[in-house]
């Protein structure tokens, strides 16, 4: 039986992991391009698949309609929006995810981005290597409050962090907060209106879904404070980032830092990018090379044991 890995970091951090497979007489192929497939290489590597791992590729009907033997799919993380969930259920195959597997690692990269929003550190690096001294006064974390979108995972791993750094925070989630969990992580259990017009940091930890398309527009931009950093490690398309422009552009809020984005890379003409109250990064938040190590190792026992026992 054939396994298609497509993610690129099984070719670094996910050998023994190969080997693991090969071993139990699976057949391996694994993405040693160093480049993501493109949709023809991936399609002709998926059509005589039996199971696939997959991190950002798209598993949709055209795909699926070509991969005969497909069985099992193992999304390299966490969020499925990339595939064709309906569809998958209709052609009964399987499908996994690496639950936990990377939520340190975005969590820190949250602190990470608010720590560089809050210090100046993004503008201020870049300056002094052009020999600008600039003394930017920033302000501390300690204090402030953290309003968490999405109180799964990596949201409780936020928790958990951003507490140790003193900060006050707010948890929302669509399912209830028991007392029990609000106890453990100590949060406060908030509505979502409360979150977007009382947090100092609103971070968005939430699926790409018909329902959280856009959840945060206008409308929600309007509500947050003046001093309001928005936070974006979920997926673009979360937020509607047209209104998200003029929100920073006219400073109705102060600031926002983001690693997804609706189009990855950002298109060359896009405004967003050119604004200094806009942080990014290339969608890392969940690359460490423990997450990577870890998520090669568990989509691995997700393919071993739901194509072979
Ligand atoms: N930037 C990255 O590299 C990266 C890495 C991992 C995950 N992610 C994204 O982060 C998301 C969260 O990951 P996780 O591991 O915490 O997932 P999770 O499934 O553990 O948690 C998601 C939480 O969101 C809640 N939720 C769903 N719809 C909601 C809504 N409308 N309003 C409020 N809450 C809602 C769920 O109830 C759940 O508790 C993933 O879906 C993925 O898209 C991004």
């Amino acid at each position: 039986m054939k396994v298609l890995i497509t993610p690129r970091g099984f070719a670094n951090y996910g050998l023994d992991q190969v080997k693991y497979m090969e071993s139990k007489g699976l057949s391996v192929h694994y993405n040693n391009t160093g480049k993501q497939y493109t949709k023809e290489e991936f399609h002709k590597l998926a059509s005589d698949a039996d199971a696939i791992i997959v991190g950002v590729d798209i598993i949709d009907r055209e795909l699926m309609d070509k991969c005969p033997k497909l069985k099992v799919i193992c999304k390299f993380g966490v969020g499925t929006d990339n595939i064709d969930l309906d569809y998958v259920k209709e052609k009964g195959i399987f499908v996994g995810r690496t639950v936990g597997s990377n939520s340190k690692a975005v969590a820190e990269h949250v602190i990470a981005l608010m720590f560089a929003e809050s210090k100046n550190l993004y503008g201020t690096i870049k300056e002094v290597k052009e020999h600008k001294w600039n003394k930017p006064t920033g302000q501390e974390l300690s204090g402030k409050t953290l309003g968490i979108i999405g109180f799964g995972m990596i949201g409780k791993n936020l928790a958990n962090f951003a507490n140790g750094l003193s900060m006050k925070v707010y948890a929302y989630d669509a399912f209830e907060i028991t007392d029990e969990v609000a106890k453990e992580y100590h949060v406060e259990k908030k509505s979502l209106e409360e979150i977007i017009s009382e947090s100092d940091y609103i971070s968005l930890h939430v699926p790409l879904l018909d329902s959280t398309k856009n959840m945060i527009s206008t409308e929600e931009f309007k509500k947050m404070k003046k001093g309001a950093c928005l936070i974006n490690a979920a997926r673009g398309g979360i937020v509607d980032e047209e209104t998200l422009y003029e929100a920073l552009a006219s400073k109705e809020i102060r600031s926002a830092c983001f690693d997804v984005y609706s189009s990855e890379p950002p298109k060359a003409d896009d405004k967003l990018t050119t604004l200094d109250n806009f942080l990014l990064t290339p969608h890392t938040a969940a690359r460490t090379v423990e997450s990577e190590k870890r998520t090669c190792e568990m989509s691995t026992q997700i393919i071993v044991k739901h194509l072979m026992e």
